[in-house]
C-alpha cells in the first residue's frame, strides 16, 4: 500500500516542500528512510515505532520504505517525524481524509508527544506559497505558525490528538489568526537618566533616525555603555516585513518566544568581546546564524571594541557592506540576512585617560598607538558617525534639571523614518544609511553652499570616496530630522563634525 503526505524541510533559511512517500509491502520486515536523509532523520524510525505503541497502534510487520522527495535535496532534523508517522498510518489504510493540501511538521517523542521544532515560521510561509491550505504543527509552535496569513493552523500536543481529529471524536480547533501586537517599547531605562552628553545623545538620535553605524570614544565612566544600552528606547518601529525577516532568523535558531512569536521590537545584541568569529557571523557544521543575523533589522553593540580579536572584527567588514552573510559547507552554502546598525564603544587608550582634563594617562605613545590600531582603517571607515564622549563634570551630574526623555527623542526619530519610508517607497531601501549608488544623487540634493563646503572638506581632509558618501548620507538624515528636503550647509557641517575623530586618534 502506498501513501504520500506533505511536509516541509529547512536548510538555513530556505524552506522547501517535501513529499513523504511511504510504501508498505510484503517481505522481510524492515523500516528504511531514503532520499538524502541524514542521521538525524534516520533516528526518527525508533521514535515512530515507539510512538505507535503509545496510542495502541500496530507498526506494520512488513517492508516499510519511506522516501523523502525531492531526493536530491539534503534533509536534516526531526521535523519529518510527524509526516512519516501519518504516512505510515495512511498506507495502513487507517487515515483516509483528503490530505492533498495538508502538511505535517513536528518531532514525535517515544510516548507520542509532539515536540516543538525550530524554523516553523519559514516552513509555514513556504507551505503557503506552495498552495498548502492547512498545517498540523506542534502545539507549542501553533502561535508562531499562525503568523503566516491564509493557512489554517492546527496545533497538536500528541499523536493521539491527530488521530482523534481525523476520526471525528475530538476535532482540533484551528489556531486563531495571529493579531500583531503593538510593540511594547516600555523599558526600564531612559535617556532622561543620562546627564549632559548632549552631543553624544544627538549622535545616537541621528544614528537611530537614519540607521547609521556609530562609534563612541571616551574615557572610562563617561557613560558610553549607558548611552548605548538606551538606544532601543528610541529606535523606530519595525515594519511587518522587517518583523517577518527577523523572526525567520530567530525561528531557525530556536529563539522564538511561543507566546510572542513575532519579533516586533528591534533586536539589540551585545556580545562579549570573547565571542568567536562563528558566534558573531554564523557557522557550525549545520550553519547557524550568528549574532549579526540575530540582530537583523536591529542593533549590534560592541562594547570595548579593541578588546575583540582583530580577525573577528575584520570578519564584519563584508557583511556590513553586503547586509547578508554566506556560510559555505560541504553540505551546501547558507545565506543569512544581517542588516544591522553597528554601535561600538571604546576607550582612547589602554588606561583610558588619554585626553582627560584632570586624570593623567599612563600609556606610552607606542602602547596607545597599538591599542587604537586594533581598529583597522577599513573598519573605522564603516562607522558613519564618530562621537567623543567626554567625562561629565560634577555640575552636570548633580544637576536636577530634567533631561529629555527617550519618548520625546523617539518621536523625532519616528518622524524622520516616515519621511524615509515615503522617499524609498517601492524600493528595497529601508533607511538613509542604505541608499544605493543609483539613487544617491536623486535623493540627496545638496544646496550650492552645501556643495562648496563639501568640496572644501573633501580636499582639506583628504576624504575617501566612502567617507564622502557617508557624510552626505548622515547629512541627509540630519536634514530629515529638520524636515528639510534639501541638504544644506549646516547639515553637511554637522555630518563632517561627526567624522573628525579618526583624524584626531588614528593619525600620527
Ligand atoms: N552622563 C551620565 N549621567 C549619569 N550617570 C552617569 C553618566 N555617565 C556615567 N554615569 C554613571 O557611571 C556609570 C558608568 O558609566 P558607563 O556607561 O559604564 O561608562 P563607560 O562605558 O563610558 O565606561 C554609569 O552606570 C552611571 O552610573
Ligand atoms: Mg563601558
Amino acid at each position: 500500500m502506498f501513501a504520500k503526505i506533505n511536509s516541509l524541510g529547512l536548510f538555513g533559511l530556505n524552506a522547501f516542500v517535501v513529499d513523504v512517500e511511504t510504501e508498505i509491502s510484503r517481505g522481510t520486515p524492515c523500516f528504511d528512510i531514503v532520499g538524502l536523509a541524514d542521521v538525524s532523520v534516520k533516528e526518527s524510525r525508533d521514535r515512530i515505532k515507539a510512538a505507535f505503541r503509545s496510542f495502541g497502534g500496530q507498526f506494520p510487520v512488513a517492508r516499510v520504505v519511506v522516501n523523502l522527495a525531492p531526493a536530491d535535496t539534503r534533509k536534516a532534523g526531526s521535523m519529518f517525524d510527524l509526516a512519516i508517522l501519518v504516512a505510515v498510518l495512511r498506507a495502513q489504510g487507517l487515515l483516509n481524509a483528503d490530505l492533498s493540501e495538508t502538511a505535517f511538521i513536528g518531532e514525535v517523542s517515544l510516548n507520542g508527544d509532539i515536540r516543538a521544532v525550530s524554523g516553523v515560521l519559514p516552513m509555514v510561509l513556504c507551505a503557503q506559497k506552495a498552495g498548502i491550505t492547512e498545517v498540523f504543527v506542534p502545539a507549542d509552535n501553533a502561535y508562531e505558525a499562525s503568523v503566516a496569513e491564509g493557512v489554517k493552523v492546527y496545533g497538536a500536543a500528541n499523536v493521539k490528538d491527530i488521530l482523534d481529529h481525523f476520526n471525528g471524536t475530538r476535532p482540533i480547533a484551528p489556531a486563531p489568526p495571529y493579531v500583531p501586537k503593538a510593540a511594547e517599547y516600555f523599558e526600564h531605562i531612559d535617556y532622561a537618566e543620562v546627564k549632559g552628553q548632549r552631543l553624544a545623545k544627538k549622535a545616537l538620535e541621528y544614528a537611530a533616525a537614519g540607521g547609521h553605524n556609530l562609534l563612541m570614544i571616551g574615557t572610562p565612566g563617561s557613560g558610553k555603555s549607558m548611552l548605548a544600552k538606551r538606544l532601543p528606547t528610541i529606535l523606530p518601529q519595525m515594519s511587518f516585513r522587517e518583523s517577518i525577516e527577523t523572526t525567520n532568523v530567530h525561528s531557525v535558531s530556536g529563539l522564538v518566544d511561543k507566546d510572542n512569536p513575532l519579533v516586533v521590537k528591534r533586536p539589540f545584541y551585545s556580545p562579549h568581546h570573547i565571542i568567536s568569529g562563528a558566534g558573531l557571523c554564523g557557522g557550525g557544521t549545520t550553519p547557524r546564524p550568528g549574532q549579526i543575523s540575530l540582530a537583523h533589522n536591529g542593533v549590534l553593540f560592541l562594547d570595548e571594541l579593541p578588546e575583540f580579536a582583530r580577525p573577528t572584527l575584520e570578519m564584519l567588514r563584508q557583511p556590513l557592506e553586503d547586509r547578508q552573510v554566506t556560510i559555505s559547507r560541504a553540505s551546501g552554502s547558507v545565506t543569512y540576512p544581517c542588516s544591522f546598525m553597528l554601535i561600538a564603544a571604546m576607550n582612547p587608550c589602554p588606561c583610558g585617560y588619554m585626553g582627560h582634563p584632570t586624570k593623567k594617562c599612563t600609556c606610552s605613545r607606542q602602547k596607545a598607538k597599538e591599542y587604537i590600531n586594533r581598529i583597522s582603517g577599513p573598519l573605522l571607515d564603516r562607522f558613519d558617525i564618530h562621537v567623543e564622549v567626554g567625562p561629565v563634570d560634577f555640575k552636570a551630574l548633580s544637576s536636577t534639571a530634567k533631561e529629555e526623555s527617550s519618548a520625546a527623542i523617539r518621536e523625532r526619530v519616528q518622524a524622520a523614518r516616515e519621511i524615509q519610508q515615503r522617499r524609498f517607497a517601492g524600493t528595497d531601501i529601508t533607511c538613509n544609511a542604505r541608499i544605493t549608488a543609483d539613487l544617491f544623487h536623486e535623493v540627496c540634493p545638496v544646496t550650492k553652499e552645501g556643495t562648496e563646503l563639501l568640496e572644501q572638506v573633501f580636499e582639506k581632509m583628504g576624504l575617501s570616496a566612502r567617507a564622502y558618501d557617508r557624510i552626505v548620507k548622515v547629512a541627509r538624515t540630519i536634514a530629515d530630522t529638520e524636515n528639510s528636503e534639501m541638504i544644506d550647509k549646516k547639515h553637511i557641517a554637522q555630518a563632517v563634525q561627526f567624522r573628525t575623530l579618526d583624524r584626531k586618534y588614528w593619525n600620527d
